[in-house]
C-alpha cells in the first residue's frame, strides 16, 4: 500500500501521551517525518520516537511549552533544522481541568486559554511562515465539548469553541495560500490525561457509553487515522471544517 504522507514533515504538539502520541505514530506509519513535542514528559516522548524509528520511520522529540512564545518558535526552528521543511501541524497539546463557576479565577482562565487557544494560534502562525509554496495542513484537536458541554467545564468548552472558530476563520484566511485548517472533535477518549481526572472510572463514563450508538468510549487510535486523512492530499478540498469522532455521541 502506498503511504499517504510520504516525504512530508509533521509537528504534533503534546505527543508524549494519549491522542497526540497515537497521531504521531500514525503519521509516521503513513510516511511522514514527525517532531514529537512534549512539555515535561521527556521519557514518554523519547519512547514514542523510539517506536517510530524501530518501525523504520523518522522522528525527533522536542521539548516546548506550548503556552510560551519563545518555546514555540524554537520548536519550529528545530524541526526545520532537522527535516528541512514543514507540511503538517497538529495542534493537539491541551489541558482540561474542570472548575465549577465559583472556582473559576483569572489564573485558571489564563492557563486554559494560553495553552488551548493562544499556543494553537502562535503555532499556526509559525507553521504558516514555513510551509512551502505547495501549502500545508493544520489540524486542530478540538472536542465535542465545543458545542455540547457538561457541567464544570465552561472554560474548557469555551477554549474548544474558540478552536473551532479559529479553524473556520483561518481556513478562509489561509486558503489562498493552499493552507487548509480543520478541527477534529473527539468524544471521550481513554488517555493518561482522562485517567488523571478520574472520569474513566466514573458513572459519567458509563452514562456516555450508554448514550453512544457505537457503545464504547474512544481510544487514541480511533482519532489518528482521521488526522492522517485531513493531513493528506485525499482531503485537498476540505478546509474550515469540524469533524466529530465520538461513536455517534452528541
Ligand atoms: N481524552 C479525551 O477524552 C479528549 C476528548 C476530546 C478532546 N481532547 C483533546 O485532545 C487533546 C489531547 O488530550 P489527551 O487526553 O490525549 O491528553 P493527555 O493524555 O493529558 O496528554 C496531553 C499531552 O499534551 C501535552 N501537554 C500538556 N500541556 C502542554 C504544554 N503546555 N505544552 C506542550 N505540551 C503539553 C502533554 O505533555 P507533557 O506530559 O510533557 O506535559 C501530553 O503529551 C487535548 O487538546 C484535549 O483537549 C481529549
Amino acid at each position: 500500500m502506498p503511504q499517504k504522507l510520504s516525504g512530508k514533515v509533521a509537528i504534533v504538539t503534546g505527543a508524549s501521551k494519549g491522542i497526540g502520541a497515537a497521531i504521531a505514530k500514525h503519521l509516521a506509519h503513513e510516511g511522514a517525518a514527525v517532531t514529537v513535542n512534549y512539555s515535561s514528559s521527556k521519557a514518554e516522548a523519547e519512547k514514542v520516537v523510539q517506536e517510530i524509528v524501530q518501525q523504520g520511520g523518522k522522528a525527533i522529540a522536542v521539548q516546548a511549552n506550548m503556552a510560551n512564545q519563545a518555546d514555540i518558535k524554537r520548536l519550529f526552528d528545530e524541526t526545520k533544522k532537522s527535516f528541512g521543511r514543514l507540511d503538517i501541524l497538529v495542534n493537539n497539546a491541551g489541558i482540561y481541568n474542570p472548575a465549577p463557576l465559583d472556582e473559576i479565577n483569572v489564573e485558571h482562565f489564563r492557563k486554559m486559554f494560553d495553552i488551548n487557544v493562544l499556543g494553537l494560534l502562535l503555532a499556526s502562525r509559525e507553521a504558516a511562515k514555513i510551509f512551502g509554496p505547495e501549502g500545508g495542513s493544520i489540524i486542530n484537536i478540538s472536542s465535542v465539548a465545543s458545542k455540547s458541554s457538561v457541567a464544570n467545564f465552561s472554560v474548557y468548552s469555551a477554549t474548544k469553541g474558540a478552536v473551532d472558530s479559529i479553524s473556520n476563520a483561518l481556513g478562509k484566511e489561509l486558503g489562498p495560500r493552499k493552507i487548509r485548517v480543520n478541527s477534529i472533535n473527539p468524544g471521550m477518549v481513554e488517555t493518561e490525561g482522562l485517567h488523571a481526572t478520574g472520569i474513566t472510572e466514573s458513572d459519567f463514563r458509563k452514562q456516555i457509553e450508554r448514550d453512544t450508538p457505537l457503545g464504547r468510549i474512544g481510544q487514541p487510535e480511533d482519532i489518528a487515522p482521521a488526522v492522517a486523512f485531513l493531513a493528506s492530499d485525499d482531503a485537498s478540498w476540505i478546509t474550515g471544517e469540524t469533524l466529530v469522532i465520538s461513536g455517534g455521541h452528541r
